[in-house]
């Protein structure tokens, strides 16, 4: 099943294995290269279902917090995004655009306006911790504007869709979880109305783009600086975080784990993504160490090839409907033949070697 064709709403994927978003840092001046253009074109040519491309910082005054981080508010890298989505399509790939806003992870300092500090939905980066700039309505309004123009802007670039950041403890993340969402207005104070500002993101998105158009969301209980952090502790808080989005027109949700084996609640063996697809009843997208013997804690640590029996067997009982890799498909831009001809001896173990370039 993981190798065969997927529906996801009107696009046809060749098999269910989907590149995981990674950021690469390698697009100077928000501009993608013409190293990026080959790299995804290469993950294209050797059938990966579909590429979620690394991050692209969202249009907005504080969305970065990393450097060459690819941007689309230039038409430079608008040009760049253009070639990077023939070059998969000519290679017959399908390409979703990953948009994100970092959030609290932005200090004062950083490019591209040194003055503008982190923003977030309570001007905390984490429990307790007030540093950042807590977002006004009109802070909101112009970011929720900001993702539905940039969507837009993908539609008009050719890509099939965007995945909103909802996940790690970015802006939208750090909105959802009630450890730094302290709002008392129509953005926090419970856990439906911390889901309100990603509903307005995808409702915001869904009317600027056609119905063909695949708007999903990431999201993730852990935090890239909290791996212990939970949004939810129980099915049922899961269901209140989803459904508003999901009623919102979501057309996917891809659930991130560390280590995709792990079960998620208690009295249960299965992990977040079942719970995900089992409480939203769309297509569902499961990613963490697939095909890899160590967990995704540190990116620099070296990791061996694996069976992945666990995550064939997931798809063929239909837990969830497609599996996402992040490092083993750089590591090795061949592991979706090699893997599909039963050749995991021939994979090309992860070292973090393969974040230095973009082979
Ligand atoms: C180099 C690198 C960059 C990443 N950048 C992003 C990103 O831009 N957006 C995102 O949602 N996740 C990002 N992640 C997380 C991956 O998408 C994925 O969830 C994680 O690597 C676990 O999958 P894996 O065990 O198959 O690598 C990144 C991971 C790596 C290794």
């Amino acid at each position: 099943m993981l190798f065969d064709e997927y529906k996801l709403k009107n696009l046809i994927l060749r098999n269910r294995v989907v590149m995981a978003p990674m950021t690469r840092n390698q697009s100077p001046g928000g501009i993608p290269t013409s190293d990026v253009i080959s790299y995804y074109a290469r993950r294209a040519k050797a059938e990966v279902g579909l590429i979620i491309t690394e991050g692209i910082e969202v249009s907005h005054i504080a969305s970065s917090a990393y450097p060459n981080v690819p941007r689309l508010d230039t038409n430079k890298a608008r040009e760049g995004w253009k070639k990077v989505v023939d070059g998969i399509k000519n290679n017959n790939g399908a390409v979703i655009a990953q948009l994100w806003h970092c959030g609290g992870f932005r200090k004062l300092g950083m490019q591209p306006n040194p003055e503008v500090p982190g923003y977030t939905a309570s001007g905390l980066v984490k429990p307790g911790k007030k540093v950042a700039h807590e977002m006004t309505l009109q802070d909101i309004k112009e970011t929720i504007d900001a993702y539905a123009s940039d969507a837009k802007i993908c539609q008009e670039l050719g890509f099939d869709g965007v995945e909103i950041h909802g996940a790690h403890g970015y802006l939208i993340d750090n909105f959802l979880w009630g450890g730094t969402n302290i709002r008392e207005d129509s953005y926090g104070g419970s856990i439906q109305k911390r889901s309100q500002f990603v509903s307005d993101i995808i409702k915001a998105v869904k009317e600027n783009v056609d119905d063909q158009f695949i708007v999903g969301l990431r999201f993730s209980q852990w935090k890239q600086h909290d791996f212990s952090a939970k949004l939810a502790s129980t099915p049922d808080d899961l269901k209140k975080i989803l459904m508003p989005p999901v009623e919102a027109g979501l057309d996917f949700l891809h659930s991130s784990m560390r280590r995709f084996w792990e079960s998620e609640f208690e009295g249960s063996d299965e992990n977040l993504a079942y719970w995900t697809k089992k409480i939203s009843n769309i297509p569902t997208i499961g990613v963490g160490s697939v095909g890899l013997d160590s967990d995704f804690i540190d990116m620099t640590a070296p990791a061996t090839p694996t069976s992945i029996d666990k995550a064939l067997d997931d798809i063929k009982k239909q837990k969830y409907d497609l599996i996402a890799v992040g490092r083993a498909l750089l590591s090795d831009y061949e592991w979706v033949v090699k893997m599909k001809e039963g050749r995991l001896n021939d994979v090309i173990p992860y070292t973090k070697d393969a974040l230095l370039n973009l082979y």
